[in-house]
């Protein structure tokens, strides 16, 4: 089987090349990421191995299906840039990584949300110019605070055992409520009226494109903080933006943007971004911005390839798919 893997950086390519000892695949590395004008990349590959900024459209998939790719190899959890239905009906199955380590998620959402609370970036920048003053570095305790969890799936409920450490009250909106012990689930309305913070932990669909919009950011307190690791649209980077500036809100912590493909993962320190709202976003104080890195860790990136190869090999055997995207 030859795998044909796009949008690709160096560490990639080590996790799968340790990977691939116990498979002995031959594999292709690419750095571009997938997309109508790439996909001839794909040629003589059995399967393709797109990430979250590929796109992976009507387009895209004929080409890949007039390249002879059998196969749609997801190394993400999400899978909302590729028209699912749309490669089913060419013959080709999409499959996915659906958990390889919600920890790293989860974890990483804590991170942003203590270095907003805490202000440690500001921090960080003036002690490195041996300025020691404390002046506009006043946080906030997480302890008694309430904090909103809009999806409890793998990656929620981490975060939710996060939070309890924290002494934190914990309020849920999830359309299939668990039954999680010190967990209250409420409307998306209540929540978000409810909540010093509000974490986003689920995918984006058709459904809940802006979940986080003007109207549901003039529910919110004006002091409340968002964060978000899950997808940059779930957000209405606009009205954000302007809630922001406003004062209606008190801060944001996105590893994820809506117009980040073609940005993330690409280094233009040297020419500036042409996104304005997402410089904008990136100059104000009580904002900080990762670049989709919640699952970068040496755990979550040996899973990815150990599973991303498994889920090839069910095909190769012409098993069951476990993790096909229906
Ligand atoms: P999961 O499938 O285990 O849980 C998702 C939960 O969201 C489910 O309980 C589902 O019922 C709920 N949900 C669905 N629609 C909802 C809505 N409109 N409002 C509230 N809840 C809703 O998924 P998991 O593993 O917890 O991942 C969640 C998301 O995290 C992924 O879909 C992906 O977009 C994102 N992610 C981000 C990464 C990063 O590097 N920043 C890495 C991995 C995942």
């Amino acid at each position: 089987m030859k795998i044909v893997l796009f949008d690709t950086k160096p560490y990639d390519r080590k996790h799968f090349e340790a990977a691939n000892k116990a498979f002995g695949y031959d594999i292709v590395y690419h750095e571009p990421a997938l997309s109508r004008h790439t996909a001839v990349m794909a040629a003589g590959a059995d399967v393709v191995c797109p990430f979250v900024n590929c796109t992976v459209d009507r387009d895209t998939i004929d080409i890949l299906a007039s390249e002879g790719v059998k196969l749609i190899a997801m190394r993400s959890a999400g899978f909302n840039n590729v028209d699912c239905p749309y490669a089913l009906s060419r013959g080709i199955p999409v499959v996915r990584v659906p958990a390889y380590s919600p920890y790293a998620v989860a974890e990483h959402s804590f991170a942003l949300l203590l270095a907003l609370v805490r202000k440690l970036t500001h921090a960080y920048v003036r002690t490195r110019e041996f300025n020691f003053s404390l002046s506009g570095l006043v946080g906030m305790d997480l302890h008694g605070k309430t904090i909103g969890v809009v999806g409890t799936g793998k990656i929620g409920r981490v975060a939710i055992d996060i939070a309890k450490g924290f002494g934190m009250r914990i309020l849920a909106y999830d359309p299939y409520p668990a039954s999680i012990p010190g967990v209250g689930y409420a409307d998306l309305d209540t929540l978000l009226k409810e909540s010093d913070i509000v974490t986003l932990y689920c995918p984006l669909t058709d459904d809940n494109r802006h979940l986080i919009n003007a109207d549901t950011l003039a529910d919110m307190k004006d002091t409340a903080l968002i964060i978000n690791t899950s997808r940059g649209a779930l957000i209405d980077s606009e009205a954000l933006l302007a809630a922001l500036k406003e004062r209606r809100i008190g801060g944001a912590a996105l590893d994820v943007y809506e117009e980040e493909a073609g940005i993330f993962y690409t280094d233009q320190s040297d020419m500036g971004i042409e996104d304005d709202t997402l410089a904008r976003l990136i100059s104000m104080p009580n904002v900080i911005i990762t670049s989709h890195q919640g699952y970068l860790t040496e755990e979550a990136l040996t899973a990815i390839s150990n599973t991303t190869l498994s889920n090839v090999r069910e095909f190769e055997e012409g098993k069951e798919l476990s993790n096909q995207v229906r």
